[in-house]
């Protein structure tokens, strides 16, 4: 049983340090078209651009086709199952958000989809697939998922899958460290001052949110989940939520899903968090997102916006 303690990730703002030494404002000239051409076809597919969009005397004009292209749909659903698990699945199936991912863009379907849409990640006929499921919950109750983030908790409870959906859903991170030898990782050792700030404290209490998840039984081969039996809790400032379907609709319904699909939206197109600077833009990618609900709706706010090719 590996088994864990973890420290809240501090996130330190880069913000600033380059103006710090230099008191005047930087410049911000207009890339040529070219440059500019190059910049969109290596953010949304990794390539250099073809002739068409070289040749183009307005390269952002071709946004909307390049958000429908094959290569970007494959990039940008690589770059959201890295950003949704620590480490790349050991097959194919436990990469389920890379498999939701292509399948919500493809489709143009809204982002939430990705945690409640009527779907689930399985196997058929040897290939991985999303198969239409009217008990589905995007990607989160698919069975290598499932297993994937069972955890090691002693008596079942899945902390780690209680984790891995607030992380996806709303962006909140928490890093897990090796634990020392004899501590007491029971739920009652979980209620210590050194653990219950993440366990049962925070908004996100992760004990208080796996207790309406199902509960794993056995390991390996014989794993399988038993429904929950805690009844219907008071969770996430005092909303009630009975199972996974309450708890990741509600965690969808935050405004943290709503920051979270734009900083994902962020970190593709720009390789880094926002800065602060860049609030009115990050307030414009969440407008967007509000009234489209589309991952494309976002992107396409930052990459059409004039600062892309300055
Ligand atoms: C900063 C937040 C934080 C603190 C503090 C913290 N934990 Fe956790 N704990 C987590 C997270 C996040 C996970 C889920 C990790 C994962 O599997 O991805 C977790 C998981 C666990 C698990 C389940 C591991 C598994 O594989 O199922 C145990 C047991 C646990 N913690 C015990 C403790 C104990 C004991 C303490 C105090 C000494 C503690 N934790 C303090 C965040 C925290």
């Amino acid at each position: 049983m590996h088994r864990l303690i973890a420290t809240l990730a501090v996130l330190v703002p880069l913000m600033g340090l380059a103006q710090a030494t230099n008191p005047t404002p930087p410049t911000s000239p207009t890339l040529d078209t070219n440059r500019c051409a190059v910049k969109l076809a290596v953010t949304f597919t990794g390539r250099s651009p073809d002739a068409a969009l070289l040749a183009n005397p307005n390269p952002q004009s071709q946004i909307d086709a390049m958000l429908g292209s094959t290569a970007f749909i494959e990039r940008f659903s690589r770059y959201v199952n890295a950003r949704f698990n620590d480490e790349p699945g050991a097959n194919s199936a436990e990469d389920a958000a890379y498999h939701m991912a292509r399948h919500v863009m493809t489709n143009r379907l809204p982002w939430s989809d990705m945690f409640l849409g009527s779907f689930r990640v399985d196997t058929v006929n040897n290939a991985v697939s999303v198969v239409n499921d009217t008990n589905g919950l995007g990607y989160l109750r698919s069975p290598a998922w499932l297993r994937r983030y069972a955890g090691n908790e002693e008596t079942g409870v899945k902390l780690s899958t209680a984790y891995r959906m607030l992380n996806n859903i709303t962006g909140v991170t928490l890093t897990a460290a090796v634990q020392v030898p004899g501590l007491d990782v029971s739920a009652a050792g979980r209620r210590n001052a050194a653990c219950s700030g993440c366990h049962y404290d925070a908004w996100f209490a992760l004990d208080k949110l796996s207790s309406v998840l199902t509960k794993r039984v056995g390991t390996g081969d014989q794993m399988r989940f038993e429904p929950p039996t805690a009844g219907p809790q008071q969770l996430l400032n005092g909303q009630t939520i009975s199972d996974d379907k309450g708890l990741v609709t509600a965690l969808v319904n935050s405004t943290e899903f709503e920051f979270n699909a734009c900083r994902i939206a962020f970190g593709f197109v720009h390789g880094r968090k926002e800065l602060a600077c860049e609030g009115p833009l990050f307030d414009k990618c969440i407008d967007a997102f509000r009234a489209q609900r589309t991952m494309q709706a976002a992107i396409a706010t930052l990459t059409k916006d004039p600062s892309f090719c300055r």
